[in-house]
C-alpha cells in the first residue's frame, strides 16, 4: 500500500530523533496526504527566520519597516479563514452523551472513514492526498516548560509553514521537546492540513485553505485532527484542542482542571502577592486584564502576568490550587488595543511580532481600528485594498479584521511575572468569571461560597464575538467561558468543578473566592458606562480586601456587591449615579435571565449537579422576597 508515495518521499528524519513510533506515525501521514516532502522544525532561531523569509518569498508574510518593528511581519488571511469555526468544531467520544449536548458530535468511527479511511460508497478521505505538492513540517511541542512533571508533549504534522512560526512562538518548540520525549515518551499526535492540495505546476495561493472545514478530537485516544483552515485556534493545535479540549478530558480523568483563564500575580503596596485566575469568553478581556497598569492613585498595586488566555490548574498537597501557563506565547486581538488602555501589550509588540489581519500602513508599519486617535490618510486594509478614513466612513470598511491577531512571546512582556514559566505554579487566590453584557449584570459579584461561585460560573451569559465566526452580539451562555473548549459533557465538568470544591475543603484548605464580573455594560447613549482597562484594579483590589476578610460590601439576592463608598475613588471622576448605572440590578431583567439559566439546565439536564438547580431556587426566592 502506498507503496510508490513512500518510496518518493524523503522522511528526512534527523539523526537525533530516537522515537521509532513516531517515526512510523510520521511516514504514515506522510503517506496518507502524499505530502511532497517531509521537515523536522529544530525550534533554532535561524530557523524561524527561514521560514519567515520564505513565507515573505511566497507572498504569505510582508516583512514589516525593520526600523519602526523590527523583526516583525503581517501575514493577510483568506477573507474566509479569520476566525474559529465552533460549528465545524466535533468532539468525537465513543457515547455521544460524554460530549454532550453542547459540542457536535459525530461516531469516532464514522469521523475516522470521512477523514482518515475513505467512506462506505467509496469517497476519498479528506486527508488522502491534502498535502500534495506541500511540506509536511513536523512540530514537536510542549504545553508547559519542557521536561517539567506538569508539561504534556504534542506532535503537529501541518502542510502550513506559518503554522510552524506560530507554533515556535505560542509553545516551548523543537529539538529540545524531542530529547525529553526520547525513544518511547507520550505525545498527542495532531494532524492539520490546509486542505489545498497543489497539482504539478499548479501555482500557490498566498494563504491556501478549503470552504469545508473540520477541526476533530477524540478526546479516548486523545488524538487532533484539523483539516481545511489556518488560522488561529482551528490551526495552532496546541491552543484550544490541546491545551483546553484534550487537557480538560485530561484533567477530568486525573482530578485537575484546564481552563480558559489568564492568570495574573498582584502585589499590594505592603508587598503581599496574590494570584488571581479569571475567565473570560473569547475577546472579553482576558490579555487585558493580564497586563492591566493600575490607576496612578492605586500605583502602589503592581499587576504581573503569568497567563492571558489558558490555565492548568492543579490541587497541591498543601490543599491550596496552583496554576501554570502551559503557552509561551500570546495570540492576542490587535483591535482595541492602545498605548492608553494597554501600554504593557503594545510594548509588547515593538518587534519580533506575527501580525495577521491588521492594516499595512505606507511606512510598513500596521495599523488597526482603536490603535490611535488619528487612522493614517492611506494605508492597505487586511484584504489588501486601498483605506482611508473617507472609504471607512462612506464604506464601514475596516482596516483590521475586527479578530486580527498578534502573535508574540510572553518574554516580550514588560510586565512578565517572575515565576511565569515556574513548574510549580503559584497559588490561586481567587478566581473572576466575567462575560460581555450591555445590560443586566452588575460590575462585581462575590459567590457566598464555592457552590454559588459553580453556579455563577456555569449560567453566565456573553454577547458572542469576532473572535468565532457567526453572529456577533447575540448573547448566549458560555458556562466557565468554556462553551467552545469543552472536551466532554459540560454538566460533568460541573460536577468536576463541584467534587473539587469539596476535596479541597475536605482537606481544611481556605477555598478560592469566586467573583463574577461585567466590564461592559452600556448606557442609554451606548457607550460603556464602566471605565475599564487600567480601573478595574478599583475592582480588584476590593476582592482582594474580601480575600483578607474586610467586610465591606452587602448582600443581595445573588451574593455579595461593594457599596460606593468601598471602593476607591481617587483620580476618577466616577459618580454615585454612573456607580449605580454600572451595578443596578434591574428585578425584570434578572427574572428573564434567570429563564435562560433554566433553559440551559434543561439542556444538560443529563449528569446535571443537583446543587445548580437548588441554588437557582435559593436565588429566585431571595429575589422574590427584595
Ligand atoms: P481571546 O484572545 O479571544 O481569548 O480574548 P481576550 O479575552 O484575551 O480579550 P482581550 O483582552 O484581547 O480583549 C478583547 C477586546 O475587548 C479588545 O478590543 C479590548 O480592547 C476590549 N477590552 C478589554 N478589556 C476591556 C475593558 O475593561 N473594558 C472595555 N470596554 N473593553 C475592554
Ligand atoms: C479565542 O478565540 O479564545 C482565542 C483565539 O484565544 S484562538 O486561538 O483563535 O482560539
Ligand atoms: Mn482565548
Amino acid at each position: 500500500m502506498n507503496r510508490p508515495v513512500m518510496e518518493g518521499l524523503r522522511l528526512n528524519v534527523p539523526a537525533y530523533v530516537k522515537h521509532q513510533r513516531l517515526v512510523a506515525w510520521v511516514a504514515e501521514i506522510a503517506a496518507l496526504t502524499e505530502a511532497k516532502d517531509v521537515y523536522w522544525c529544530d525550534g533554532s532561531q535561524e530557523e524561524y527566520d527561514r521560514l519567515c523569509q520564505q513565507l515573505v518569498d511566497a507572498g504569505t508574510f510582508k516583512k514589516l519597516n525593520p526600523v519602526k518593528r523590527p523583526n516583525s511581519y503581517l501575514a493577510c488571511s483568506d477573507p474566509s479563514d479569520v476566525a474559529r469555526v465552533e460549528d465545524r468544531t466535533f468532539i468525537c467520544s465513543q457515547k455521544k452523551e460524554d460530549a454532550g449536548p453542547t459540542n457536535n458530535w459525530m461516531d469516532p468511527a464514522q469521523m475516522r472513514k470521512l477523514l482518515q479511511t475513505g467512506q462506505d460508497d467509496g469517497t476519498p478521505a479528506l486527508f488522502k492526498g491534502a498535502m500534495k505538492g506541500r511540506t509536511l513540517y513536523v512540530v514537536p511541542f510542549s504545553m508547559g516548560p519542557i521536561g517539567s512533571p506538569i508539561a504534556h508533549i504534542g506532535v503537529e504534522l501541518s502542510d502550513s509553514p506559518y503554522v510552524a512560526v506560530n507554533m515556535r512562538i505560542m509553545t516551548r518548540m523543537g529539538r529540545a521537546v524531542l530529547d525529553v520525549l526520547g525513544d518511547d515518551g507520550a505525545f498527542v499526535p495532531c494532524v492539520h492540513t490546509v486542505g489545498a492540495p497543489l497539482q504539478p505546476g499548479q501555482a500557490d495561493v498566498k494563504w491556501p485553505c478549503n470552504a469545508t472545514k473540520y477541526i476533530v478530537h477524540y478526546p479516548e485516544t486523545r488524538e487532533i485532527w484539523s483539516y481545511g483552515s489556518g488560522y488561529g485556534g482551528n490551526a495552532l493545535l496546541g491552543k484550544k484542542c490541546f491545551a483546553l479540549r484534550i487537557a480538560s478530558t485530561m484533567g477530568r480523568d486525573q482530578g485537575w482542571l484546564a481552563e480558559h483563564m489568564l492568570v495574573l500575580g498582584v502585589t499590594s503596596p505592603e508587598g503581599k502577592k496574590y494570584h488571581v485566575a479569571a475567565a473570560f469568553p473569547s475577546a472579553c478581556g482576558k490579555t487585558n486584564f493580564a497586563m492591566l497598569i493600575p490607576p496612578k492613585s492605586l500605583s502602589g498595586w503592581k499587576v504581573t502576568t503569568i497567563g492571558d488566555d489558558i490555565a492548568w490548574i492543579k490541587p497541591h498537597a498543601d490543599g491550596r490550587l496552583y496554576a501554570i501557563n502551559p503557552e509561551a506565547g500570546y495570540f492576542g486581538v490587535a483591535p482595541g488595543t492602545n498605548t492608553l488602555t494597554n501600554p504593557n501589550c503594545m510594548a509588547s509588540l515593538d518587534k519580533d511580532v506575527i501580525f495577521t489581519n491588521v492594516a499595512l500602513t505606507d511606512d510598513g508599519d500596521v495599523w488597526w481600528e482603536g490603535m490611535s486617535d488619528t487612522a493614517p490618510a492611506h494605508a492597505i486594509d487586511w484584504q489588501g485594498k486601498d483605506w482611508t478614513p473617507e472609504i471607512a466612513k462612506a464604506t464601514g470598511a475596516k482596516a483590521a479584521h475586527p479578530n486580527a491577531r498578534f502573535t508574540v512571546s510572553a518574554t516580550n512582556n514588560p510586565a512578565l511575572d517572575a515565576e511565569w514559566d515556574n513548574p510549580a505554579g503559584v497559588p490561586i487566590d481567587a478566581f473572576i468569571f466575567g462575560g460581555r453584557r450591555s445590560t443586566t449584570v452588575p460590575l462585581v459579584t462575590e459567590a457566598r461560597d464555592w457552590v454559588e461561585g459553580v453556579y455563577m460560573a456555569a449560567t453566565m451569559g456573553s454577547e458572542t464575538t469576532a473572535a468565532a465566526a457567526g453572529q456577533q452580539g447575540v448573547v448566549r451562555r458560555d458556562p466557565f467561558a468554556m462553551l467552545p473548549f469543552m472536551g466532554y459533557n459540560m454538566a460533568d465538568y460541573f460536577q468536576h468543578w463541584l467534587d473539587l470544591g469539596k476535596k479541597l475543603q475536605a482537606s481544611g484548605a481556605k477555598l478560592p473566592k469566586i467573583f463574577c464580573v461585567n466590564w461592559f455594560r452600556k448606557g442609554a447613549d451606548g457607550k460603556f458606562v464602566w471605565p475599564g482597562y487600567g480601573d478595574n484594579m478599583r475592582v480588584l483590589k476590593w476582592m482582594l480586601e474580601r480575600v483578607e476578610g474586610q467586610d465591606s460590601g452587602e448582600m443581595h439576592a445573588f451574593g455579595v456587591t461593594p457599596r460606593y463608598e468601598d471602593l476607591s475613588w481617587e483620580g476618577l471622576a466616577f459618580t454615585r449615579e454612573q456607580f449605580l448605572a454600572a451595578t443596578h440590578i434591574d428585578k425584570a431583567d434578572w427574572a428573564a435571565e434567570l429563564k435562560l439559566h433554566d433553559a440551559l439546565f434543561e439542556q444538560l439536564a443529563y449528569h446535571l449537579p443537583a446543587e445548580l438547580p437548588a441554588t437557582k431556587a435559593k436565588i429566585a426566592e431571595r429575589l422574590a422576597q427584595e
